[in-house]
């Protein structure tokens, strides 16, 4: 009788043990930052202690977004509370609105995505360490502690990585405004170790000043002389002005779901409402569309096209212009906006006005941890590699941010987007971005968290992996590694897709009229809450890891 009593009290303990200790995953952008979010978490540490620590990893492992001379967005859902923690660069304190223009009027090519002055003041330590403060448990110097060793005692450098470096050596050749990138990466050959000694320094600063080992000290008299050596502008007064903001996220209902996504200075959070509400006011009533399928890219290329004429007219720094959010966002307005779309002819693109009266680059990661909080985080140097250039003597890469200005009214930057006063350069002033970070909650639980590197396509990334998943019921894997496409209302008519879409697809949307660009985008890392079992996916074209535990 005791005995038996014993065996019930043991299964119920150890049934009630199993209740409480949910899985956790991770979906990175490569093998190093997965490895040390999952070690974060086996050593107590929660979903933002493990983002902090892949977030410095990622500034040695993988330099051609991964960063600390850069931003970000930081999506936090933590203990069923939403917070965006906004680290996006600012325009330094000496930038003006005509400052790429020519004496003529006209941009001047490449200065704003290389070199010196193509860089706005960093935000990562800052946002790094007001995640931390708000949410972390584990001390900071763990957290910053694996970046130090990576950076110190090196990293097996890919064939991938070592190609992408070569490229871009080569890209820079000969352009006017390169300043040093080959003096700190021309040495990194497939399969030797790669060490960043400078790197480490910095990083061994952070770790042991926390913010105040970026900001302030050493290491921004390093950067501000720089600068002045080099006629940059950002000085140690822009450093210690910085800050990182927490703001409301954007939180729309969508279907029986919850959508939480990022405010301005993202234009993504806005788009991807207005894209997935269109979508269903479109396809309202009427049977599914096939995935994939012609009538499905044009349905989905007609609303590209209203979401991003508002895009370039209403959106920028919410610090500066007052952005109508809810106006954007309500229903009937998307309706409105949706009204003209017919199913099989393209609309006149100099016809879409804004409805109420915007090689790529970034890296994104996933998060959930065993209490069921997430993180999706969306960090950038802009471009690959962002200015191609690194502050000597503190050895790491700055951003090209710059250009997600506008850097004159009705000229596209690099990704194609236009913009005018909204987004136009203003000391201190955070440049709009597309850097979408979601998370997706259905009851209150989380369903979807997602992201995607990719400038403009990034929005059309993370709603096709909303959509993939909730609405055609792909796995996490199949969902990220699905073809898909984007279009952006600018070059006109054009859609950008992934090899994959089938001949006949392509073939009915050119018959349409639309142009058909293939070329690849995006490196989605998505996990999926299938009824209580997580799935967690990286594209499988680049260097990510995704791990369930
Ligand atoms: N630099 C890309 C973006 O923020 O949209």
């Amino acid at each position: 009788m005791k005995n038996s009593l014993m065996l019930v009290l043991s299964i119920l303990v150890l049934s009630a043990c199993g209740e409480q200790k949910q899985q956790s995953a991770v979906a990175m952008p490569d093998a190093f930052s997965a490895d040390v979010a999952k070690q974060i978490m086996q050593d107590g540490g929660n979903a933002v202690d493990a983002a902090i620590a892949a977030q410095f990893v990622l500034a040695v492992t993988l330099p051609e977004a991964g960063n600390i001379g850069g931003g970000g967005f930081m999506l936090v859902y933590k203990d069923q509370q939403a917070d965006f923690i906004d680290y996006r660069e600012q325009a330094p304190l000496a930038a003006h609105r005509d400052m790429y223009l020519d004496e003529q009027g006209n941009v001047v090519p490449y200065q704003s995505v290389i070199g010196i002055l193509s860089s706005g003041v960093p935000g990562t330590v800052a946002g790094m360490w007001l995640a931390h403060e708000k949410y972390g448990t584990l001390p900071w110097k763990d957290l910053v502690e694996p970046a130090v060793k990576l950076a110190a005692d090196g990293f097996v450098m890919s064939e991938k990585l070592a190609g992408y470096i070569s490229r871009y050596s080569q890209h820079l050749k000969d352009n006017k405004f390169a300043v040093n990138f080959d003096d700190y990466f021309a040495s990194a050959k497939t399969g030797d170790v790669f060490r960043q000694p400078e790197l480490a320094a910095t990083l061994a600063l952070i770790r042991d000043q926390g913010r105040d080992g970026f900001y302030k000290g050493k290491t921004a008299k390093i950067i501000a002389n720089f600068m002045a050596h080099h006629q940059g502008l950002i000085s140690e007064d822009d450093l210690a002005q910085y800050e990182a903001k927490s703001r409301q996220p954007i939180s729309a209902k969508w279907r029986e779901y919850q959508v939480l996504t990022s405010p301005p200075p993202s234009s993504g959070g806005i788009a991807i409402i207005q894209w997935l509400t269109m979508y269903d006011q479109l396809t309202a009533g009427k049977a599914k569309l096939e995935h994939n399928s012609a009538p499905y890219v044009h349905v989905l290329a007609e609303a590209g096209k209203r979401v991003f004429a508002d895009r370039a007219e209403y959106l920028g720094d919410p610090d500066f212009i007052k952005v109508p959010v809810a106006e954007l966002i309500n229903p009937d307005y998307i309706a409105k906006r949706g009204a003209d779309i017919s199913m099989d002819r393209i609309s006149v693109t100099e016809l879409i006005k804004p409805g109420l009266k915007e090689s790529e680059e970034t890296t994104h990661f996933s998060i959930v941890d065993k209490w069921g909080n997430a993180v999706s985080n969306t960090t950038t140097i802009n471009l690959g590699f962002g200015s191609g250039v690194v502050v000597e003597g503190a050895g790491f890469l700055l951003n090209d941010e710059m250009d997600d200005f506008s850097a004159k009214p009705g000229v596209a930057n690099v990704f194609g987007a236009v913009g005018g006063e909204a987004n136009e350069i203003q000391p201190k002033k955070r440049m709009l971005s597309s850097m979408t970070p979601t998370i997706v909650l259905k009851d209150g639980k989380v369903s979807v968290v997602t992201g995607s590197p990719g400038g403009t396509t990034i929005i059309s990334s993370v709603y096709t992996s909303i959509l993939n998943t909730l609405e055609f019921g792909m796995s996490a894997q199949e969902a990220v590694d699905a073809p898909r496409f984007h279009h952006q209302l600018l070059p006109k008519d054009t859609i950008r897709y992934h090899q994959g879409l089938t001949p006949d697809v392509v073939s009915a949307l050119k018959k349409m009229g639309y142009i058909m660009d293939n070329s690849r985008f995006g490196d989605l890392h998505t996990i999926v809450d299938r009824d209580g079992k997580l799935e967690a996916g990286s594209e499988s074209s680049g260097r990510g890891k995704s791990i369930v535990f």
